[in-house]
């Protein structure tokens, strides 16, 4: 296993982390995973084993549950481990029970503490934008957490690149603690960070760390053109599937891989995993699992990677068009 600086900190994680939304199964998170405590256990431990270092969850998988499981699934292996965390999504039906007010985030974090049995979040990270709660109140929370030792560093998810670039700017000129990570949708399917979010991240150091770098599971070889597609799934049905994308230049891409990745005996999820362990400034890919089967298959992309010839084959089957500004940008870049 390889071991990645956290963006601009200090701490090294494992290039592949292991996300947590399948542990649970409450709520609207029970089409995801059901993962129980005996089987999460199980994952993580074969986790640690390959040198997986990095855990990712959030407070609202399977509405807290899934943090209280991975705390049982550690063990004692707290110390060892980066946890990654996030806050902003609903947790109740209060008209403050979601959100980034300095008020939720400190309740928030107690929260996520207590369900995680540990004293500090190594990574706590915003899971969207707030647009009712000024940024200079969210960036002083967050600080604050740092400061008072409960948080060690912060992260954001799924932000422009506007909002990123002004909090990012916002920290800065106020001495605050500023984000060392983007958790975004990205994958060789999913590539619209591309032309906004990575060049900022690049600019400013911040790691990236993709989500969904399966797209649901479509990038694994059980979607295939023309064909019946798997039972108890979470792409079962396209239409109720949350990630929704031209499935047709999804076949493209999932036969592409299937071929350059059978040519090193590895597996269409693995060539996935692979196609993105080679993207600048990703600092660990957040792999999602719903079965042990699974999470051992993907891990296994770490024993091999593509030559330049085949990522540069990848990267052509899944180009996606310039959309404007930037193709204006692109045009007049040598001039
Ligand atoms: N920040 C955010 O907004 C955000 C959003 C989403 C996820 N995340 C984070 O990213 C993590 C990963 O996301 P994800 O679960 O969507 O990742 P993903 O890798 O795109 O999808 C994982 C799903 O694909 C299927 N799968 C995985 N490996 C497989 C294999 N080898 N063979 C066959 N099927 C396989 C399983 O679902 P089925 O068996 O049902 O097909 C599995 O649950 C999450 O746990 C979470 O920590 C963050």
């Amino acid at each position: 296993m390889k071991y990645n600086q956290l963006g601009k900190s200090g701490i090294r994680v494992s290039e592949l982390c292991f996300g947590t939304m399948t542990f649970g199964g409450r709520g609207m998170w029970s089409n995801v995973g059901t993962v129980e405590r005996q089987n999460a256990a199980q994952m993580v431990s074969t986790c640690l084993a390959a040198g997986i270092n990095f855990f990712d969850s959030a407070d609202i998988y399977s509405d807290g549950f899934a943090e209280e499981i991975l705390r049982y699934a550690l063990g004692t292996h707290r110390q060892d481990v980066i946890i990654a965390t996030k806050v902003r999504g609903r947790m109740g039906r209060g008209p403050n029970d979601t959100g980034l007010s300095r008020k939720y985030i400190i309740e928030a974090v107690e929260a996520s503490l207590t369900r995680l049995g540990t004293d500090w979040i190594d990574l706590y990270q915003i899971h969207n934008w707030d647009a009712d709660t000024p940024l200079e109140e969210t960036m002083s929370a967050l600080d604050h957490l740092v400061q008072s030792g409960k948080v060690r560093y912060i992260g954001c998810s799924n932000l422009t690149g506007w909002q990123l670039a002004k909090a990012q700017m916002l920290a800065e000129l106020r001495g605050w603690s500023g984000f060392v990570t983007l958790q975004a949708l990205y994958s060789i399917i999913h590539r619209d960070l591309e032309q906004e979010l990575m060049p900022l991240c690049k600019e400013d150091g911040i790691g990236v760390l993709p989500w969904s770098p399966l797209a649901g599971g479509f990038l694994t070889g059980k979607y295939r053109r023309g064909k019946p597609r798997p039972l108890h799934s979470r792409r079962t049905d396209p239409d109720k599937a949350f990630l929704k994308f031209n499935e047709e230049r999804g076949y493209d891409i999932v036969e592409k891989l299937d071929e350059l990745s059978s040519a090193h005996n590895g597996t269409v999820s693995q060539g996935a995993l692979n196609w993105l362990r080679v993207k600048p400034n990703v600092s660990s890919i957040i792999i999602g699992a719903k079965t042990l089967d699974q999470l051992e298959e993907n891990i296994k992309c770490v024993d091999w990677q593509f030559t330049e010839e085949e990522i540069s084959a990848l990267d052509e089957v899944s180009t996606i068009k310039l959309r404007y500004p930037y193709f204006m940008q692109a045009q007049w870049k040598n001039d």
